[in-house]
């Protein structure tokens, strides 16, 4: 694997690769490399001939309040995963060669970038959408990889895709999970064992909502209110938890078709999020 820190020796890299005929799969990322990433990295080593995973951690898409300075970071050992992953380039550059003086030029998501983690996040996915558009631009991949995880980050991707034209297929993965429902994430390090207990408080929400759903309820104030009640226990409470309308992300009443259960919450210093997809029709409802 090698390792590369800069546009112009990537390109470089990337051309040869290209003009051999070698389809290209991107994988962006943050670093603090845990399963997920992993997984995301295998289907693209099975989907495409050259693997280039970017390691970035974003400034423009943390506010100032934010755990940017804190984010964490381990380069060699992420290194050491990505190689045994099968990864054949790291790209991990600095913020002045992404973010150069004079840097003036974002993208600007509309209405998917509202609600959620939007709301929660003012200007979070326009970083999101200007930092993944350049990754694309630089790389030029023929397929990139993202999590299911970040629901409304891989919706907003898809569109930003769409919306400027840029040639490469988004394939969204599967969240990966510890034993006990835990969603990976990198933020999961914040968690002291007393917190990471009561974490597995989001799974149980998430399973709550799909249980009341396949027992026949169709109103999603019930379904939440259900989902909330599961959080209980674990004294954890949601910053949101909202039912919402997979494609669109308007909030829906009755679930009928596919409905994303997305929510947020804060355990101890980390600040998790999770979701699941749920399908049914309203004629499947109680008799
Ligand atoms: P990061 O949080 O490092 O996540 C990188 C990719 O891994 C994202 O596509 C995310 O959805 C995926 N991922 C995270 N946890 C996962 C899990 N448990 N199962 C499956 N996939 C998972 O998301 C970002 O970085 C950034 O916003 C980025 C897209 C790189 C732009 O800066």
């Amino acid at each position: 694997m090698r390792t590369i820190r800069t546009i112009r020796e990537l390109r470089e890299h990337l051309r040869a690769q290209r003009a051999a005929g070698r389809t290209i799969g991107l994988v962006p990322t943050m670093g603090a490399f845990h399963a997920g990433h992993v997984s995301l990295m295998e289907q693209a080593r099975a989907a495409t001939d050259v693997v280039v995973v970017s390691l970035f951690v974003n400034p423009t898409q943390f506010a100032p309040t934010e755990d940017l300075s804190g984010y964490p970071r381990d380069e060699a050992r992420d290194a050491e995963t990505a190689e045994r992953a099968g990864v054949d380039v790291l790209f991990a550059p600095t913020a002045q060669e992404i973010y150069p003086d004079g840097f003036q030029t974002t993208v600007a998501v509309g209405a998917l970038a509202q609600p959620l983690e939007g709301a929660q996040r003012p200007g979070h996915f326009d970083g999101v959408a200007t930092v993944v558009a350049k990754l694309l631009n630089i790389v030029q991949p023929d397929v990139a990889f993202f999590g299911q995880k970040d629901a409304q980050q891989a919706l907003i991707v898809r569109r930003v895709v769409r919306d400027l034209d840029i040639p490469v297929a988004i394939e969204v993965c599967p969240t990966v999970r510890e034993p006990d429902g835990l969603a990976m994430s990198s933020r999961n390090a914040y968690l002291a064992p007393a917190e990471r207990e009561r974490a597995v408080a989001l799974r149980r929400a998430l399973d709550a909502a799909e249980q009341a759903v396949a027992a026949g309820e169709r109103d999603a104030t019930a379904v939440a209110a259900t989902a909330r009640d599961a959080m209980t226990p674990f004294g954890v409470e949601p910053e949101y938890l909202a039912l919402v309308a997979a494609d669109t992300l308007a909030p829906v009443d009755q679930i009928d078709g596919e409905i994303l259960v997305a929510l947020a919450a804060r355990v101890g210093r980390a600040r998790l999020i999770d979701n699941t997809l749920i399908t049914a029709n309203q004629t499947n409802g109680r008799p």
